[in-house]
């Protein structure tokens, strides 16, 4: 363009440069609006949810029987094929070896395992370690909260007996982390998200897991962790194969599956919990894997329990873009399209229904969409109505720090995006009156 620039006119260059300084003033606006987000509720665009009650035939859902054995299935596959993807079904043979066993940890409080799940025959593949806390005066099995930490094993508790993390890691000058592999620096470094000490005390187990141990978080072409196991060759991805998201919760039923056989917790009361990325992980891993007895997404956002059709903080767009890897390639269908989506954050809820299902907020997460988070959870009402289940009445969110509790659970509490003592007392009460 630049090229129609005469040196031998100035006037005629002059308002040809002035054009070409318009029109990419233009673009660069358009670029740039792209690249807004919305945090008005006024500027939210009119939305038409997917009904949640009509099957793809366009008959209606009035049972619990008809929800289960057909529209269930329906809502799955569309997720499946549009969001998360899927891994090959085959069966994995799992092998486990223990790797440390403490029985006086957290003061004497609990009984600490570290536990080493190999998805294959070789020691040196794919495998994740657990930490699985349990009450040393329990007299029976107990129910327990299985979900992924951030951070690595060690960063959950300052106890050197911990083994630090080998797996790869997001480098982070602030706690050590260098060349992708924690140092002691990062232990304790994830402790106010992990209430182990109140759990313990309530009763209840908590196994955790460092969620790069089945999936690198890094869009390393699904070349690593679990996906090595079920992709090989270069042969292009499918549209609906699974991603990062999928990976993890296949990881988080793999746990269950050795936590079956572990008599210290009563694996038909595990309730599953993730924050964030990890918050989307546990909506899911309750979706696909109905076993999980409870589950508690905390401030999951876009992708997980606020509704993307609200176009409300990240979109579609912007987290396909920042995280290439976490969903199938057919998601990228609706970046910058959410209303063509043919489901929404209410029906991934409802796949959990019967089983309670909890969701919260943070006041300041505005990212994550805190009223679009609810929305989901309301909107999803119809199906927990179906088994005679309590949920709630009204579309309007309850103030801060003014928790609601039936069968399903909400909060928005005071304050930023993280897990907080808070968060968990909520958990906790929630699980008391579901789970014991
Ligand atoms: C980013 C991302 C969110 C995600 C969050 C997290 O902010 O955009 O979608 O939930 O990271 O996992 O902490």
């Amino acid at each position: 363009m630049f090229g129609l620039l005469d040196a031998h006119n100035p006037l005629r260059s002059g308002l040809v440069f002035a054009f070409c300084l318009l029109v990419s003033n233009f673009w660069s606006s358009l670029m740039l609006h792209a690249e807004e987000f919305n945090y008005d509720e006024s500027k939210v665009p009119p939305y038409t949810l997917p009904d949640l009650l009509k099957c793809d035939d366009g008959t209606g859902v009035d049972s619990a029987a008809v929800w289960h054995t057909k529209r269930r299935s329906e809502i799955l596959r569309m997720f499946e094929e549009n969001v998360f993807g899927k891994l090959p079904a085959g069966k994995i043979r799992l092998r486990t070896k223990i790797r440390s066993s403490v029985p006086d940890a957290l003061d004497g409080q609990a009984l600490r395992r570290e536990v080493t799940v190999f998805f294959s025959d070789d020691d040196s593949g794919p495998q994740m370690d657990l930490l699985i806390y349990t009450p040393v005066n329990a007299t029976k099995p107990v129910p327990a909260f299985l979900g992924y930490n951030f951070g690595g094993n060690h960063a959950v508790e300052n106890d050197p007996r911990i083994h630090l993390t080998e797996s790869w890691m997001q480098n982070r000058k602030e706690l050590g982390i260098d060349n992708n592999q924690a140092s002691e620096a990062s232990r304790a470094s994830e402790a106010s998200r992990w209430a182990v000490s109140t759990i313990i005390s309530r009763g209840y187990g908590l196994v955790t897991i460092y969620y790069g141990d089945v999936d690198p978080d890094v869009d390393d072409g699904f070349k690593n962790g679990i996906h090595s196991l079920f992709e090989k060759g270069d042969a292009p991805r499918a549209g609906d194969a699974g991603g990062s998201i999928s990976a993890w919760a296949w990881g988080l039923s793999r746990a269950l599956d050795v936590l079956e056989s572990d008599n210290t917790i009563d694996a038909k009361k595990v309730a599953v919990f993730g924050h964030s990325r990890l918050g989307k992980t546990s909506l899911w891993a309750g979706a696909t894997d109905p076993r999980f007895a409870m589950v508690i997404a905390n401030e999951s956002g876009c992708g997980g329990a606020a509704l993307d059709k609200r176009v409300f903080g990240e979109t579609v767009n912007r987290i396909n873009t920042s995280f290439p890897h976490w969903f199938c390639i057919n998601h990228r269908k609706y970046n910058n399209n959410e209303a063509a989506m043919p489901v929404d954050s209410h029906m991934l809820i409802a796949l959990s229904a019967p089983r309670p299902v909890y969701v919260a907020s943070a006041e300041e997460d505005t990212w994550a969409d805190p009223y679009g988070e609810y929305l989901g959870l309301y909107h999803a009402g119809p199906a927990f109505r179906l088994f005679g289940k309590k949920v709630f009445e009204s579309d309007k969110m309850p103030e801060v720090d003014s928790p609601l509790q039936a069968d399903v659970g909400y909060h928005m509490r005071s304050g930023k995006h993280d897990v907080t003592d808070y968060d968990w007392e909520q958990y906790l009460k929630f699980a008391d009156a579901h789970l014991r």
